[in-house]
Order: structure tokens, then C-alpha cells, then sequence
């Protein structure tokens, strides 16, 4: 182990997801754990700018493990991605001698850790947290297990209204620009049909099937529309899809922010747990610019700048489950 570290500050930005309080409590836990002295940073990078950091103990992450959303709190913020932004927060985490950073988020996050590293020579470790699980060199995200668990309940609870009223639902599910969330969730909700960015043609697709009637048999017919879909979210797909649903009752439903909160399932738990543990670990083998990754279910050291430039693509076979499941 590498004993020139001392000392670590943690932080989580972007959309807030949940396990990523697991996450700050195994990542301080593990610091005190190897004796290093751990900072918490709130507000993401603003807060490092704003100067808002706290020394954590291990009685501060108590009973946070199935909390949602982060104690820490998060921000998206523009003013690090300025030189003068960036200084400051360089200068706020000397001052607090600091001599590594460990950032929970999405891409985005990733993007700002590794220039903030490079330019300031910081050690960094990433940990993978977000909803949309569309970073590259993980199987999983943080956050992600939980939100398509809380989509498939939403989901459920749709289709029994449905099946009563006869009715076709267009389901809009978070994601960004990635389907992961909507193909996932098309699969467990059982939906007759899902549209997704990675694939350009469903909608044509979708409009063969609505034009022949196929669907029509069926007592009710759930859409998952992912929000990133090329031809717009659920509002807009229905409104290009006008012409051919005058046979149906159409209703449209955005689930919303509903799927970023809720205490984590014991999968995002384990998975943040894991990952916190490992980036310590990793940061006191004198690792640094790397996320921790989950592959196979164990854990991995992807280089961060990987993460960030290689796109995660969708599985196309899963695709095809949701075609065989309404033959
Ligand atoms: O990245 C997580 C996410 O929830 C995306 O799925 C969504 O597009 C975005 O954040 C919404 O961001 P905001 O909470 O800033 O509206």
C-alpha cells in the first residue's frame, strides 16, 4: 500500500441516483478503515469552489445505506468548467490537504475529474453512479437496478388501467440518451413494443404493426418510449403516430424524476459497497485516473478516459427478447 496518501475527498455530481449514499459510506468507512483523514464535498464541484467541505467520521454515514439520493448532495456546475473555476477549486482542496479525490457520478462528472486531475496532477478514482447506465467498461451503474425496479412497479401499476380500459399506454422512461432503462424495463414490464435511440427503424417498425391490427387483440398495449427516442419523447412520438392509432385509446405517461429517488435494492447496496471499498484500495495502490467498474461481478479499474470516450452499446439480442415475447 501506497502510505503517501493521507488524505481523500469524496464527492458525487450529476443526477443524484440511488446507492450513492452506500457508496460515500463505504468510501469513508475504508478511508478510516487505512487511517487516511476523509473530507466530504457537497454540492458536487461547486461546493469545491464554494469551499463547502466537511471532515466526515465514520458516525456521519451511519445509517445511510438505504437512503436515496446523496448526503452530500449534487450539482451540475458550469463554473468548473472554467480555468478560474477549476484554481479555486484546486486551491480549496489544498488547503484542506487533500491529496486524492474520489467523484461518484455519470460521464459528465468523469469529464471534469479527469481534467482537473491532469491539470493539477490530483489522483482520481471515478465510481459509476447514475440511472442511465451508459458508461462504458461497467455491466451496471449505481442507481441503476433500483430505477428500473421502481420503473417496472410504475409500469405494473399502468397496466392494470390499462387492461381495464382497453387502452395502449406510451410509458416515456428516463435514460438520456441511452435505452439501457427502457429496453431492461420492456423486458421485465413484458411492453408489446419499446423505442429506443440505438434503433432508428422501430418506429417505422411499430407503425407496420399498429397498420395490420396485430396489436389490436390484445386488452391492453404498453410503449416504453426511451426520453433520448430520435423521433421525441412520448408526446411527440403519439403525435407522429396520430394517423395510425385512431383504432386505439391512447393515453401517455412520463414517469418523471419518480425514477431517480427510493431506497436502493440490495443490489445497488452491494454493487456501491464494493466500488467504494475498491477505489480506497486502489487509490493506496498508487492507482489513479481509472473508474471502478463491475464486470462479471467483480470489480475492474477501467481507465477513466475510457469510460469516457467509448460508447456502451445496447444489447441488440435483447432486443430481439422483446419480438419473441409478443409472437
Ligand atoms: O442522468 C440521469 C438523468 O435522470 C437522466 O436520465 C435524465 O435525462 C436527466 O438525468 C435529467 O436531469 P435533471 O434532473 O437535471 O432534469
Amino acid at each position: 500500500m501506497n502510505q503517501s496518501i493521507k488524505s481523500i475527498g469524496v464527492l458525487t455530481s450529476g443526477g443524484d441516483a440511488p446507492g450513492m449514499n452506500a457508496a460515500i459510506r463505504a468510501i469513508v468507512r475504508t478511508a478510516l478503515y487505512y487511517d487516511l483523514k476523509v473530507f466530504g464535498i457537497k454540492h458536487g464541484y461547486q461546493g469545491l469552489i464554494l469551499n463547502q467541505i466537511e471532515h466526515l467520521r465514520s458516525h456521519d454515514v451511519a445509517a445511510i445505506i438505504q437512503r436515496g439520493g446523496t448526503i452530500l448532495k449534487t450539482a451540475r456546475s458550469e463554473a468548473f468548467k472554467t480555468e478560474e473555476g477549476m484554481h479555486t477549486a484546486f486551491e480549496n482542496l489544498k488547503q484542506h490537504d487533500m491529496d486524492a479525490l474520489v467523484v461518484i457520478g455519470g460521464d459528465g462528472s468523469f469529464r471534469g475529474a479527469t481534467e482537473f486531475g491532469k491539470r493539477y496532477g490530483i489522483r482520481i478514482v471515478g465510481l459509476p453512479g447514475t440511472i442511465d447506465n451508459d458508461i462504458y467498461g461497467t455491466d451496471v451503474t449505481i442507481g441503476y437496478d433500483t430505477a428500473l425496479n421502481t420503473i417496472v412497479e410504475a409500469v405494473d401499476k399502468i397496466r392494470d388501467t390499462a387492461s381495464s380500459h382497453d387502452r395502449m399506454f406510451f410509458i416515456e422512461v428516463m435514460g438520456r440518451n441511452a435505452g439501457f432503462l427502457t429496453l431492461r424495463a420492456g423486458i421485465a414490464c413484458g411492453a408489446e413494443a419499446i423505442l429506443i435511440p440505438e434503433v432508428e427503424s422501430d418506429i417505422h417498425k411499430f407503425v407496420d404493426y399498429l397498420e395490420n391490427g396485430y396489436r389490436r387483440k390484445k386488452s391492453s398495449n404498453i410503449v416504453l418510449v426511451a426520453e433520448g427516442e430520435k423521433e421525441g419523447g412520448a408526446f411527440e412520438v403519439v403525435k407522429k403516430l396520430q394517423p395510425y392509432l385512431k383504432d386505439y385509446d391512447v393515453r401517455v405517461s412520463v414517469l418523471g424524476h419518480i425514477q431517480r429517488g427510493g431506497s436502493p435494492t440490495a443490489y445497488d447496496r452491494y454493487i456501491a459497497t464494493k466500488m467504494g471499498v475498491e477505489a480506497i484500495k486502489a487509490l493506496l495502490n498508487g492507482k489513479s485516473g481509472i473508474m471502478i467498474g463491475i464486470q462479471n461481478d467483480k470489480t475492474v479499474h477501467v481507465p477513466i478516459e475510457k469510460a469516457i470516450k467509448i460508447h456502451k452499446s445496447i444489447d441488440l439480442n435483447e432486443l430481439e427478447i422483446i419480438n419473441i415475447m409478443n409472437v
